[in-house]
């Protein structure tokens, strides 16, 4: 069988997340277990292992993987089983695909020898001891060059090309690598010295070989060391290939899993130097995005080993702007964030010298709330009546999101000192904020590991979701979700809503307005979309019955909107007390009147 395929979809589904549909697992150290579907038995020795990707059951003896498993529970035969597990992937399957397995295979065999290339020129050659030097200039040690075999493409055209070719590979093969580019006819290297079509990619640079997780050689990132015009870019990188791309590797992940399961952590740094140079002072948990916004399928790779990320990117505006992307896409995916700020101009690698002062800065990750804060104030005057304008509008922002009242409340009062604007204004442009946005988000998503639970709030929204897509009326359902004016707490979904809103009153087939979805959402939340959907057809045996749907989907409103509610209440129940303590008769009143309205809301669902 076409093993790319099979790969590619094992990537891109967690077995845990499968299984789940169909298992009530629970969590036993680092695997989950439930009682064997396979076998009659009462106490669990079902395995699913999330680091392996595999289950095994100690008492029939049976296991597998995501496929054997589907196989076996549905009675599928294989091709079968790959088709269903290929959807649920969003992977298409392609005929070719001998072809495709052959030719990855190909790729990696190239990329390994020409690293052996690459590490011989560092450690053999007069232009790779300056590569070398520079590289020990910068703090890294022998044995850290070792341990990620960097290495050296020497300064010329075709080296690396002659050297793979004399190792039998053919031209064809090298470029598909990425080890070479191809000259474009006018191109002015046509009248060089070489009349070949290929020329060497990396020259003149220091390589990092990039490795997936099982140690194979994916690609290549080639950094200068020693610029001659300053013209040319700090750094190539290999093309998206078979083997390598790059919003699904985690440069440093074959090295860091062990301690990221270990600590239940991952910190995430930007560049090839920072995760070496964090290895060798000894936090070795650190791996890097290499240059491209953290993705969700990156996101996805983490989740097996932790459910905490810690964010490390450079203190400039472009590292800010993807912190803030990356905090949003992490807790949308489950985990729990934490921001280390770097003094200014300065990244991990930088610590080298210093590693006590790399592991107190990494040891001392802040709350994303206090990173808005450093942040708004780092950019704005907080002296000027403009400058306090934007903290306060950016700010109020951010603090509008957070669930407890009592929290909203500390993080204004300190807004509040900070730019000497009293708290009362604040709290009312506050209540503007929420109104105007209508999100109230009082149900925390954002719990470690809440990628795992089954039915969490989150899963029963996009459900919920699912199946308002997934009824007849839809406009009529839309009616019902305003009148009880229901908002969901993930943003995205709540955009997703939006979305249907707006297209829902034409009355759509369903189809219809998944071809639309398709089109204006980004391709990953389609996805996600699309795998909930899936996932609740089974749930709720979604079929023709048009009926059984729409009590579905009342069922569920009603459950969401009171588990709103309860939360709600909570929150106002604990926030009145405190309040009391501080005599603050106002907030009293204005707490007592919400949890009136909150309860009076919940009553009337039950009738
Ligand atoms: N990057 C890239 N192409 C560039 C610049 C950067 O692919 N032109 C990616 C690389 O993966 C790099 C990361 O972005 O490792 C971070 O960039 P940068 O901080 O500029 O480089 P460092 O690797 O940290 O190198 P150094 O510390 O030597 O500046
Ligand atoms: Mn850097």
């Amino acid at each position: 069988m076409v093993d790319s395929q099979l790969q590619e979809i094992k990537d891109r589904l967690d077995i845990v997340e499968v299984l789940s549909g169909y298992l009530r697992l629970s969590k036993a150290g680092r695997n989950f277990k439930a009682p064997c579907p396979f076998h009659n038995e009462k106490t669990p020795s079902f395995t699913v292992s999330p680091e392996r990707q595999i289950w095994h059951c100690f008492g029939c003896g049976q296991g597998g993987d995501i496929f054997t498993f589907v196989m076996k529970m549905e009675g599928m035969e294989f091709p079968e089983a790959l088709r269903y597990l290929a959807e649920k992937a969003g992977v298409e399957l392609k005929r070719v695909n001998y072809e495709a397995a052959g030719a990855k295979a190909k790729i990696l065999e190239v990329n390994r020898v020409a690293k052996n290339f690459y590490q011989e020129q560092l450690a053999k050659t007069e232009a790779g001891s300056l590569a070398k030097k520079y590289l020990l200039g910068r703090g890294l040690t022998e044995e850290s060059i070792g341990n990620f075999e960097i290495g050296y493409s020497p300064d010329a055209w075709n080296d690396a090309e002659n050297f793979l070719i004399a190792r039998g590979f053919t031209r064809k093969e090298i470029f598909s690598a990425g080890i070479t580019a191809a000259r474009d006819k006018d191109s002015r290297f046509s009248s060089d010295q070489n009349s070949e079509n290929y020329y060497d990619r990396f020259r003149g640079r220091i390589m990092f070989p990039i490795l997936d997780i099982s140690g194979h050689t994916v690609g290549f990132g080639g950094r200068t060391f020693a610029r001659k015009d300053g013209q040319e870019a700090k750094y190539v990188n290999s093309p998206e290939s078979l083997a390598y791309s790059k919003s699904r590797i985690l440069y440093g992940l074959n090295f860091a899993r062990e301690q990221i399961r270990k600590t239940n952590n991952c910190i995430l740094v930007e560049g090839y130097m920072d995760v070496i140079g964090s290895h060798q002072m000894g936090v070795s948990s650190a791996v890097a995005s290499s240059g491209t916004a953290l993705t969700s399928e990156q996101l996805k790779l983490i989740k097996r080993y932790a459910s905490r990320l810690i964010l490390s990117f450079d203190g400039d505006d472009a590292g800010q702007e993807a912190t803030r992307r990356s905090i949003d896409l992490a807790i949308f995916a489950g985990f729990s964030v934490k921001v280390v700020i770097l003094p200014a101009e300065k990244d991990p690698a930088d610590f080298v010298d210093n590693p006590d002062e790399w592991k107190k800065l990494a040891a001392q990750a802040i709350d994303i709330n206090d990173f808005y804060f450093k942040n708004a104030f780092n950019k704005n005057d907080a002296n000027t009546l403009e400058g306090k304008k934007a903290i306060a509008d950016e700010l109020l922002g951010a603090i509008a999101k957070i669930p407890s009242s009592i929290e909203q409340s500390h993080w204004v009062k300190i807004l509040s000192d900070k730019i000497n604007v009293g708290e009362k204004v604040l709290l009312e442009e506050l209540k503007k904020i929420k109104l105007g946005k209508k999100s109230a988000p009082e149900i925390s998503v954002n719990g470690a590991g809440s990628g795992f639970l089954v039915k969490n709030t989150e899963e029963l929204e996009g459900y919920f979701l699912a199946l308002l897509i997934a009824t007849p009326d839809i406009a009529g359902n839309i009616k019902k979700i305003e009148e009880y004016g229901f908002v969901f707490n993930n943003s995205d979904f709540q955009k997703v809503y939006e979305i249907v809103r707006l297209r829902g009153e034409e009355c759509l087939r369903k189809e219809d307005l998944m071809l639309d979805l398709k089109k204006i959402l980004a391709p990953e939340l389609f996805r996600n979309l699309s795998e909930i959907s899936l996932k609740a057809e089974y749930y709720y045996e979604i079929g023709n019955e048009s009926e059984k749907t729409n009590k579905a989907f009342e069922e569920l409103l009603k459950r969401l909107v009171s588990k709103q509610c309860e939360v709600k209440q909570k929150t106002l129940e604990k926030d009145i007390k405190i309040a009391e303590k501080n005599k603050d008769h106002e907030l009293i009143k204005l707490f007592m009147k919400e949890l009136a309205e909150s309860s009076q809301k919940k009553e009337k669902l039950t009738k």
